[in-house]
C-alpha cells in the first residue's frame, strides 16, 4: 500500500465499503424485488436527511470561505427546489409501487437509527477536518460505487432504459458524486495537515464506513427476513 494520504484514506474507506454489502449483491444480480430496493430507498431517505443537516451545521461551524463554498455548493445541489436529489429518490420508490408520500413515514430501522445518531456525535463531537472526512470520504463518496454497480442492473433486470426518470437518483449521482467526491478529498487532504489530524481523518473514515455497513445489516436483514439481525430468539 502507497503511504500517501490520498491512498490511505481510500484503502480505509474500501476495506469496508458497503459496495461490497451482499444486500447490493443481490440487487446487481437482479435478485431483489422492487419493493426491496424501494425499501433500501426509504432508510437512504432516512439517512441522508440527516446527512444535509450535517452539512449545514458544519457550514455555520467553519470559518475557512472555500470548505464553507463547498459545503454550500454540495447543499444546494442536493437541495435544489427544482430538482431535489430526494424527491429523485421518492421517484424511484414510486416507481417501484411504493407509494411516494409514503417515504417520509416509513419506519426508522435502528440501524439507519444508529447511523444518523452518530453522524450528529461526529459532527458535534470530532473537530471539523474529522469530520468532514468522515462526510464526504467515508460516507458520501461510496455512494458513487454502490450506483456504479446498482445502474447496470437498473436497466438489466428490472427493465429502466438508460435515463429514465425512475432511475435519476441512480445516475445522477454517477455524476454527481464524481465531483462531490474529488472536491471532497481536496479539502481533506488541504485541511487534515498534521499528522494528528490525517490520524483522526482515517479514523472517523473507518468508523464511517463500519457504521454504514452495520446501517445496510439492518436493510439486508429487514428486507429479506422481516427482522433486524440475527439474533437467535430465546425459547420460552
Ligand atoms: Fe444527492
Amino acid at each position: 500500500m502507497s503511504n500517501s494520504f490520498h491512498d490511505q484514506l481510500v484503502a480505509t474507506r474500501d476495506r469496508k465499503h458497503s459496495k461490497n454489502h451482499p444486500f447490493f449483491e443481490l440487487w446487481a444480480q437482479g435478485k431483489l424485488t422492487r419493493e426491496q430496493t424501494a425499501f433500501y430507498c426509504t432508510q437512504h431517505y432516512h439517512f441522508v436527511a440527516e446527512y444535509l443537516n450535517w452539512m449545514a451545521y458544519e457550514a455555520s461551524q467553519i470559518p475557512l470561505r472555500d470548505v464553507k463554498n463547498y459545503l454550500f455548493e454540495n447543499l444546494g445541489d442536493e437541495e435544489n427546489p427544482d430538482d431535489r436529489h430526494l424527491d429523485m429518490l421518492k421517484d424511484y420508490v414510486a416507481a417501484s409501487g411504493v407509494a411516494r408520500d409514503s417515504v417520509e413515514g416509513t419506519l426508522v430501522l435502528a440501524g439507519t437509527d444508529g447511523l444518523q445518531s452518530w453522524g450528529w456525535r461526529m459532527v458535534y463531537q470530532t473537530p471539523w477536518q474529522g469530520a468532514v472526512a468522515g462526510m464526504f470520504i467515508g460516507l458520501e463518496s461510496q455512494f458513487l460505487d454502490i450506483c456504479k454497480k446498482i445502474v447496470p442492473a437498473l436497466h438489466k433486470h428490472y427493465g429502466y432504459a438508460p435515463h429514465a426518470r425512475e432511475i435519476r437518483f441512480f445516475e445522477e449521482h454517477v455524476y454527481a458524486d464524481e465531483i462531490h467526491g474529488s472536491k471532497g478529498f481536496a479539502i481533506v487532504e488541504k485541511y487534515c495537515n498534521t499528522p494528528e489530524l490525517q490520524a483522526l481523518a482515517i479514523k472517523t473514515v473507518e468508523q464511517a464506513t463500519i457504521r454504514r455497513w452495520r446501517y445496510m445489516n439492518s436493510i439486508y436483514w429487514y428486507a429479506l427476513h422481516g427482522k433486524e439481525e440475527d439474533t437467535p430468539s430465546l425459547q420460552v
